[in-house]
């Protein structure tokens, strides 16, 4: 099955196969989060899956919109949000939905990019420079790891430059310690914030 059809993620949903999942709000998005209250900044979460990290962007004073095109994705998460957030949630493909020009002020990354082929990466890249004001951030979790048999599909060491550097400029890239990530990806994860140029 093709990770671009939405039916490759609702199967993995129902089934509760989802090792990609992490139990809560990652460590070095908890950090940032205390670093940079949202003071009401507008914060996009493409391929939310479970959308764990939610009630942690708005707790932090942020708007939150979270996007997910599998249906079994969206209903997992809505039957763990809390009632008020839930119109954050949308089950919409991140590629299509009539989002307005340049609506979010950040977006935070979690193994949406490297559950897509390599192919479609810079599409996401484009995307993600439209979707984000001048001065906007992309910021969170990128895989770095072999290319192989994906989903997951990792960077190489300087395809994220490839990929963003046109329309970003990096601001921050730290290795995260093994420990603060899924099984799945320890040791494989570098902390990224790229700046809308
Ligand atoms: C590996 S999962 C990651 C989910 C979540 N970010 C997490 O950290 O648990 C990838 C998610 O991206 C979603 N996805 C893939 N392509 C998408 C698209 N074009 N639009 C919206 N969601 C998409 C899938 O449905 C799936 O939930």
């Amino acid at each position: 099955m093709d990770p671009t059809d939405p039916g490759f993620w609702d199967v993995r949903y129902e089934a509760g196969r989802t090792p990609w999942e992490f139990p809560g709000v990652p460590a070095p998005l908890a950090r940032f989060l205390a670093r940079h209250p949202g003071h009401g900044a507008r914060v996009l979460i493409p391929g939310c899956g479970s959308a764990h990290e939610l009630p942690a962007f708005a707790a932090a004073g942020y708007v939150p919109t979270a996007v997910d095109f599998s249906t079994a994705a969206v209903a997992r998460a809505r039957a763990t949000l809390p009632p008020h957030l839930e119109p954050c949630l949308l089950a919409a493909d991140f590629f299509l939905h009539p989002f307005p020009p340049a609506p979010f002020d950040l977006i935070y990354e979690r193994t949406f990019l490297c559950a897509l082929p390599p192919s479609r990466w810079p599409a996401v890249g484009e995307r993600c420079a439209r979707l984000l004001r001048p001065g906007g951030r992309l910021i969170g979790l990128f895989f770095h790891g072999p290319k192989e048999d994906g989903p997951p599909f990792g960077l190489a060491p300087d395809e994220a430059g490839q990929l963003f550097g046109g329309a970003f400029e990096q601001l921050h890239d730290e290795p995260v310690p093994a420990a603060e990530s899924a099984p799945l990806f320890a040791g494989q994860e570098r902390w990224q914030e790229w700046r809308r140029r």
